[in-house]
């Protein structure tokens, strides 16, 4: 495993993050319970040692899933969770300090722990000045809560803005080879400010993997059928195209497709480490792997150039 300090805080992630929207069990598709714990255990025992989370995976409950597991082995493992998704109102953002706090008392509960280590609001609340939420998130910090202070799905706007009111860690962006859109704007400004950038999606929610050979189809109610739009059929030319490019490079490299996706990644700018999701331990065991591959400067460009032309079909 390779790791990394952030640049602000005295913290220090693995570059592969175990993402765990998947191990909450509700919206993708079937779930085996002992096969998420497994993943997680698969996970630490491979030197993963950060974790994220977030309260809306599952209803909490891949929160208490990790909150078994990591039982005596706390000081070894980074937590990122987050806040701001109220549940209980249609999933309406909601970054008010006493909805924040709440949330807070009910992560570190189901964790089982007593402080996060990146403490992140989930989405942008445009009803709520940021200078609150940054007050609140400070105030966890200063009561030992939190650790650091991340965000995620912040756009440029939102990360200057809350940049006036205090320090931020790391920022947690959809990127991937299939979602480049935060190159133009919102990496730059990581790179100026030392923000770490720790992204989701990085296997195109398993579509960088080479797994499917034709477009698939989710229920209504799984994520996949609406959060991400490259499962989208009218783009399955582009995307085939680039999964085509990545059989080719790993192939060379007696790698898989999903290594040279998480590769690229952990070669750009800003990126301090990547959030790669999981539902099993052999999906785990296979990701880490990734880890060992670097592509070359030809490599790069060839993927940059098939990638930027996915969605133009
Ligand atoms: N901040 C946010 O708003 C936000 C949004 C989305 C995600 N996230 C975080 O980022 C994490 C990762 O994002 P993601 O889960 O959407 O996408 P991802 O990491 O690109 O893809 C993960 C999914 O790909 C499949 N997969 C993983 N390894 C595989 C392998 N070796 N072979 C074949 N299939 C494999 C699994 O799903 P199947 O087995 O079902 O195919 C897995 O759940 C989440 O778990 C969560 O922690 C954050």
């Amino acid at each position: 495993m390779h790791y990394t300090r952030l640049q602000h805080e005295d913290i220090t992630i693995s570059k592969l993050i175990l993402g765990t929207w998947a191990i909450g069990g509700a919206n993708w598709g079937p779930y085996d319970e002992s096969q998420a714990v497994r993943a997680i255990e698969t996970a630490i025992d491979l030197g993963v040692t950060t974790i994220d989370t977030a309260p809306a995976y599952g209803g909490g409950h891949a929160e208490e899933l990790i909150g078994r597991v990591i039982k005596g082995k706390r000081d070894r493992i980074v937590i990122a969770t987050k806040c701001g998704i109220d549940m209980q109102n249609g999933f309406r953002y909601d970054l008010t300090p006493a909805f924040m706090e709440q949330e807070l008392e009910n992560s570190l509960r189901r964790l089982g722990t007593d402080y996060i280590d990146l403490y992140q609001p989930h989405w942008p609340d445009p009803d709520t000045p940021v200078e609150y939420t940054m007050e609140a998130l400070e105030r966890f910090q200063a009561q030992g809560k939190i650790r650091a202070v991340g965000v995620s799905n912040f756009s440029a706007g939102n990360l200057a803005e809350a940049l006036a009111f205090g320090r931020i860690a790391s920022l947690q962006p959809p990127y991937s080879l299939l979602d480049r859109d935060i190159e133009k704007e919102i990496q730059p400004l990581c790179v100026s400010a030392g923000i770490a950038m720790i992204p989701y999606g990085s296997l195109g929610a398993g579509m960088l993997t080479g797994k499917y050979t034709e477009p698939p189809k989710f229920k209504k109610d799984d994520a996949r059928s609406f959060f991400y739009r490259f499962f989208n059929k009218r783009y399955w030319g582009g995307v085939s195209a680039l999964v085509e490019l990545l059989r080719s490079i790993a192939a060379a490299h007696n790698a898989k497709p999903g290594h040279v996706a998480i590769a690229w990644l952990l070669s750009r700018d800003a990126v301090a480490g990547t959030i790669v999701g999981a539902r099993s331990a052999d999906q785990v065991r296979e990701n880490v792997r990734g880890l060992d591959l670097s592509l070359s400067p030809e490599e790069v460009g060839e993927l940059d150039r098939i990638s930027a032309a996915v969605y133009e079909g």
